[in-house]
């Protein structure tokens, strides 16, 4: 069976929305890196990296499906943020706002009765979870330590150690 249009055009909505996440969070790395905190700087990078391939899951999903993905333009994110902990607050409400499209996408596929689209979506709910939480326990923390230089500098250091998942 096909993908029904309705569903088509919502996935290729979520690989557009996937690549402004990428890009949303290069911004964040690159403000990081103007501020010399070069460990949270690596953190978004390897985020933003994540989140390119969370976009080309879709693509080539779509493709296993026999659709030929539509690009749409990627928008220019956010670049100035007041605060490390302003920016990782806004990183935890877009993990937020992107699981609330997620599970938009599982109730149109589910209306499809569309079980594939439904298993493929369902990677992305559990990958949510792990999102949401990680997001939010940087959130919590970067705003506990505040502008306390010392604090700023383990933190820092902290997340220069992330691998590439
Ligand atoms: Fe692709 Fe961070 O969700």
């Amino acid at each position: 069976m096909r993908i029904s249009e309705k569903l088509v055009k919502a996935l290729n909505e979520q690989i557009k929305a996937e690549l402004d996440s990428a890009y949303l969070y290069l911004g964040m790395a690159n403000w990081l890196q103007g501020k010399n905190f070069a460990g949270m700087a690596h953190w978004f990078r390897v985020q933003a990296r994540e989140e390119q391939e969370h976009a080309m899951k879709i693509h080539d999903y779509l493709i296993e499906r026999n659709e030929i993905p539509v690009l749409l333009p990627v928008a220019a994110p956010e670049t100035k943020w007041g605060s490390v902990a302003e920016v990782f607050k806004k990183a935890y409400e877009h993990e937020c706002k992107v699981t609330e499209m997620i599970y938009a996408l599982v109730d149109t596929a589910s209306a499809d009765k569309d079980h594939a689209s439904v298993s493929m979506l369902q990677w992305f709910v559990d990958e949510q979870v792990e999102e949401e939480a990680q997001s939010l326990e940087l959130a919590e923390t970067s705003e506990m330590i505040g502008d306390s230089v010392s604090g700023l500098m383990v933190f820092d250091q902290r997340l220069s150690a992330r691998k590439d998942d």
